[in-house]
This record gives C-alpha cells, sequence and structure tokens, in this order.
C-alpha cells in the first residue's frame, strides 16, 4: 500500500511538512500551515484559469481527455447518443440513475407541462431589437423569470429546486424559439404538448400556417441526438459559473443567466458560431492550406479546434461526424462540410496542431448540420444552451448538497501599488493607463 501522502519541505524555513494526499490530490487549505513567521498568511497556490485545481467532488459526469472519453453518471456517451432520448439522459443526470418506462413517462408529463411560458415575458421579447443576439434575448428573458416565481429563491427546498428545474427545462426551448421567430418578425407558436422534446421545438420555430406542424424523424432524431451531446460537461467555463454563483444562494433563474452569459463567449458555447463564420471566410476548399498558415504564424485561432481538457480527438466530434452524414441525406450536403474535412484533414497531419495535441471539438462540425438544419448561426450557442441547461441543474444541485462547499471565492496575490496618498487634483499628472490611450470608435 503506498503512502498517500506528500512531503514539502519549505526552503525559506527548512521545516517540512506533511499533507495527506486524497485521491490522487492535496487540500489547497493545507497549504496555508506553511508559513515563515506567525504574521505570515500560508502559503497559496496560484492557479490562474484553473488548470489544474479540483473545485469539487462530483459523481456527474467522468471526461478523460487524453483517451477522449466521455461518460454521464458512468454511461458512455455513445451508448446514450445511440439508446436514448434527450430527456431520459436529463433525468439520469440530474438523479443518477435512468429511468424506467414509469418514471420516463411522469418526467416528460412533467416537462411538458411546464413549456408555456407567461403571456407578460412576450413583452420582454417585443422590447428587443429584431437583431438582437439570441444569446442576449435568453439571458434576459431568463433572469426575468426570477420575477416571475419569487418562491424559486428559496433554494434549500428540494421540491422548490425540482420545480424551477423542471420548469426551465420546459421553458427553455419556447424562450429560444420565441428569441428566433421575434428576429425574423414571425408572430410566436404555442407549445404542442402531443410532441416530444425537439419536434416541438422544431414546431415552434417552423410552423407557418399549417395546422399541425409534423417534424422531419431523421432531423428531429439528430438535434435529439446533440441535445445529448451538449447535456453536461463537468467543470467547464459555464458549469463552473453556475456552481460560483449558485453558491451565494441566488435564485436558479438568476444563476442560470449566469451560466448562459458564460456559454456566450466566442471561447465556449459561441464558438459554433465562429467555426461557420471562419468556414464563409475561407470560401473554399482550395484556400484551406493558406489559411492553416495564417493561424500556424499567430493570425487567430482555428476555431472548433483544441480543448483545455480533451488531448485527443472529442467523442463528441466523432458521433456529430456520424450525425452529419444522416442529416445531409435529408437536407443536401452543406457544402461547408467539404471546407471542414479538409481543414481536419490538413490540421491533423500538421506538426503543429500535432505537437499541441488540438483536435476537432464539438463545435468544428456542429454548426455545419444545425446550419443544413436550417438555423442561423446566431441561433447555435442558443441550441448548446438549451440542453446545457439539464448540466447546469444537476452542478447546481451536486453543489447546493455538497457539505463541503461553501460561497464561492478564490483568493489573489496582489501586484498593485502599496499604500499611496490622495492628493489634491490640482497637484496630479497625467498619468496614462490601458483603459485611457484606447481609442473610441
Ligand atoms: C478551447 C481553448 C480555449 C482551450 O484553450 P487552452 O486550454 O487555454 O489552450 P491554450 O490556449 O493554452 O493552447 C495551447 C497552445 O495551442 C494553441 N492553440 C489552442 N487552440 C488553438 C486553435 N484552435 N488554433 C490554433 N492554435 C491553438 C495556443 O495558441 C497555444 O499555443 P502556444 O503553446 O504556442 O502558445 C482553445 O483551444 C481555443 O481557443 N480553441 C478555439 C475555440 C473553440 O473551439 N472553443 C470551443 C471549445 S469546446
Amino acid at each position: 500500500m503506498p503512502n498517500e501522502t506528500l512531503t514539502i519541505t519549505d526552503n525559506r524555513t527548512g521545516k517540512t511538512y506533511t499533507l495527506p494526499i486524497y485521491k490522487d490530490a492535496i487540500r489547497a487549505i493545507d497549504l496555508r500551515q506553511i508559513k515563515t513567521g506567525p504574521e505570515d498568511f500560508g502559503l497559496l497556490s496560484y492557479d490562474p484559469a484553473f488548470l489544474n485545481t479540483a473545485s469539487c467532488q462530483s459523481s456527474i459526469t467522468y471526461l478523460d481527455g487524453d483517451r477522449g472519453i466521455l461518460r454521464y453518471r458512468g454511461y458512455p456517451i455513445e451508448q446514450l447518443a445511440e439508446k436514448c432520448s434527450f430527456l431520459e439522459v436529463a433525468y439520469l443526470l440530474l438523479n443518477g440513475e435512468l429511468p424506467c418506462e414509469e418514471q420516463l413517462d411522469m418526467w416528460i408529463t412533467d416537462v411538458t407541462r411546464h413549456s408555456m411560458i407567461h403571456e407578460n415575458l412576450k413583452k420582454f421579447m417585443e422590447g428587443f431589437h429584431y437583431d438582437g443576439h439570441p444569446m442576449g434575448m435568453l439571458m434576459s428573458t431568463v433572469a426575468a423569470l426570477s420575477t416571475f416565481y419569487p418562491e424559486a429563491r428559496n433554494i434549500h427546498d428540494p421540491g422548490v429546486r425540482k420545480l424551477q428545474i423542471i420548469r426551465l427545462i420546459g421553458k427553455m426551448p419556447t424562450l429560444t424559439a420565441y428569441s428566433y421567430r421575434h428576429s425574423l418578425g414571425l408572430p410566436y407558436v404555442y407549445p404542442d404538448n402531443d410532441l416530444s422534446y425537439t419536434k416541438n421545438f422544431m414546431n415552434m420555430l417552423w410552423r407557418r400556417t399549417e395546422p399541425k406542424f409534423s417534424a422531419n424523424p431523421v432531423l428531429a432524431r439528430a438535434l435529439e441526438v446533440l441535445f445529448i451531446l451538449h447535456a453536461d460537461h463537468e467543470q467547464n467555463c459555464s458549469a463552473s459559473t453556475m456552481r460560483a454563483v449558485g453558491s451565494s444562494f441566488a435564485d436558479p433563474y438568476a444563476t442560470t443567466a449566469a451560466a448562459i452569459a458564460a456559454l456566450s463567449g466566442p471561447l465556449h458555447g459561441g464558438a459554433n458560431e465562429e467555426v461557420l463564420r471562419m468556414l464563409d471566410e475561407i470560401g473554399s476548399k482550395d484556400k484551406v492550406p493558406a489559411y492553416i498558415e495564417q493561424i500556424k504564424a499567430g493570425h487567430g485561432k482555428l476555431m472548433g479546434f483544441g480543448h483545455r481538457v480533451y488531448k485527443n480527438y472529442d467523442p463528441r466530434a466523432r458521433i456529430i461526424k456520424r450525425v452529419a452524414e444522416e442529416v445531409f441525406e435529408v437536407t443536401g450536403r452543406n457544402p461547408k462540410l467539404d471546407i471542414a474535412l479538409e481543414l481536419e484533414r490538413i490540421a491533423l497531419e500538421d506538426d503543429f496542431f500535432i505537437k499541441r495535441r488540438l483536435y476537432p471539438n464539438v463545435d468544428f462540425y456542429s454548426g455545419i448540420i444545425y446550419q443544413a438544419m436550417g438555423f442561423t448561426p446566431d441561433v447555435f450557442t442558443v441550441l448548446f444552451a438549451i440542453p446545457r441547461a439539464v448540466g447546469w441543474f444537476a452542478q447546481w444541485q451536486e453543489m447546493l448538497q455538497d457539505s463541503e462547499q461553501k460561497i464561492a471565492r478564490p483568493r489573489q496575490i496582489y501586484t498593485g501599488e502599496a499604500v499611496r496618498q490622495v492628493v489634491r487634483i490640482e497637484e496630479r499628472h497625467p498619468q496614462t493607463s490601458a483603459l485611457a490611450a484606447a481609442t473610441v470608435a
């Protein structure tokens, strides 16, 4: 049995400390005892962007970035994508186990019953400019829900929590569809509770004058698979935001709005939109080598490539590539696929990408499918937010029930000025800072 401890010698004092190792980690707080004297605060660990810091213990999602493995609650993502519906996977993530038939029926009924939104929310939508970004509309309307359900702030009541989770999973597609139709100037379509989660979403997006919308089953299933693949991804930027904001006991709508904000950035969920812009910019397959050279020369990044955790092929990208073929049989081939395939081929043979272990991530092919299905690029990230809400809630619940968690509050290493005295304004000399020097367009 190996000795599960770490011995550290502080060369400033010559003292030695033995720290316990727990599940291949040491507790950063154990470093605090390492001091040079009684006045010393104690040693901190410094880890910008949390490259090597576990912020929690979690039993939701397992990810092995080196081997390209992703599992929800122990089930391989490939099996879930093949055998389950999105709501089945949502149940799994939130409850820890796959539902039996009766539990699934009840769960579907619960979520479906909450797909309607308060009529006043439409007025919020109407306040947005027609070309406002759908993520901005989603973020704001989700935050607004907190004013409709004031009881939601009672986050320590498991029943209240469950109701808000069901509500929001039910309402995310409706809010998204409303923002989409608002941008097109189309009337809103109410949810149809006879339809599945994805078919109802498609109905709210695309129904025109027909009395009943009938979604293409291949496309509905493709959307279902994409939703499954996006449902959780352990401690990514938005999940960490959900946990951090939730740790102050903010209500779940405010907390989810913050997670949506985190997802909207181009380095996170916004990447799928950026991939499409990049493919448009490249224009054709023959321009790919020149584009790659430009990236290698330090001009931008290859969007949809690289990942903080995956240093191997993202298993979700592999599944999406297959789904793309199925979708294109219905919609016709998106010509951008050929540019993407060429980019992948060249990048995967190039030393620059090999050395840095940069592979296609989930966003590389998802946008091409969404576009073939009829979505415009600015909607892609909200398509990510709908299923990811499930993962956020699973993470939020786990955080609230974890007795080790407290309000998230990192430390810093202060690098600013030592104490200074304020002098009268007439005695000050102009100073330049990056902000002051910036030119405003
Ligand atoms: C996802 C991402 C933010 C991860 O970033 P990270 O873990 O901080 O990785 P780093 O930025 O430290 O990258 C390591 C090296 O690879 C390079 N690199 C990373 N992603 C790259 C990309 N997409 N294109 C070109 N170079 C890339 C970095 O420039 C860096 O090179 P260097 O060592 O010469 O400085 C980053 O890969 C990225 O910006 N990808 C494009 C956006 C994207 O697709 N996001 C979706 C993620 S699911």
